[in-house]
């Protein structure tokens, strides 16, 4: 499948917030993530097949010198077929560019394909931070130094 990957805009903020609540069980609004598009210092990236349709989302917060994945999710019938991780190339090209020493996530302790798609890209895992997905599901804590 080919697609392409560029920055968000307000026309994509509807099918991210769809392509969300499909992804996860406690999704973000459509009106949170106008509150993200709304920040300057919230940078997203969406991935579009060539129809135009909108397969995945991703993005980062700038915080000092560092940057803080909010998330990365790519519809069902478009996975493992690289979208996740050009997103997540996306992402991290943007961060470099803004100058940002270091890169961090957090990800459920069970979500392999998350994990493996970090794991990929250099992430390494700082440790745990329990319960916080929920009672007894831990976050594992990812860097990336530039
Ligand atoms: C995590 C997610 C974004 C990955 O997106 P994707 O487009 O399927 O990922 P890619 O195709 O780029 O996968 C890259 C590599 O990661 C690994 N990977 C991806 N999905 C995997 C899975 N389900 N199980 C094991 N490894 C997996 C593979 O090594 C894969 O390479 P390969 O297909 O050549 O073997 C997607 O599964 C998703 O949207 N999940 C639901 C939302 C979510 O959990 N987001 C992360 C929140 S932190």
């Amino acid at each position: 499948m080919r697609f392409t990957v560029s920055p968000y805009g307000l026309e994509d903020l509807q099918h991210i917030a769809e392509i969300e609540k499909e992804c996860f069980e406690h999704p973000w609004s459509y009106d949170s993530f106008c509150m993200e598009y709304a920040d300057k210092k919230k940078h997203y990236f969406v991935a579009k097949d060539e129809s135009g349709e909108v397969i995945g989302y991703g993005g980062f917060a700038h915080v000092e010198d560092e940057a803080h994945i909010m998330n990365i999710a790519v519809t069902a019938k478009a996975r493992r077929m690289g979208v996740g991780s050009a997103i997540l190339r996306a992402v991290l090209d943007c961060a470099e560019k803004l100058g940002i020493v270091a890169i961090t996530l957090e990800v459920d302790d069970s979500n392999a394909a998350a994990i493996a798609v970090y794991e990929k890209a250099g992430f390494k895992c700082a440790g745990l931070r329990p319960h916080y997905y929920g009672w007894d599901r831990p976050a594992r804590i990812y860097w990336l130094r530039f």
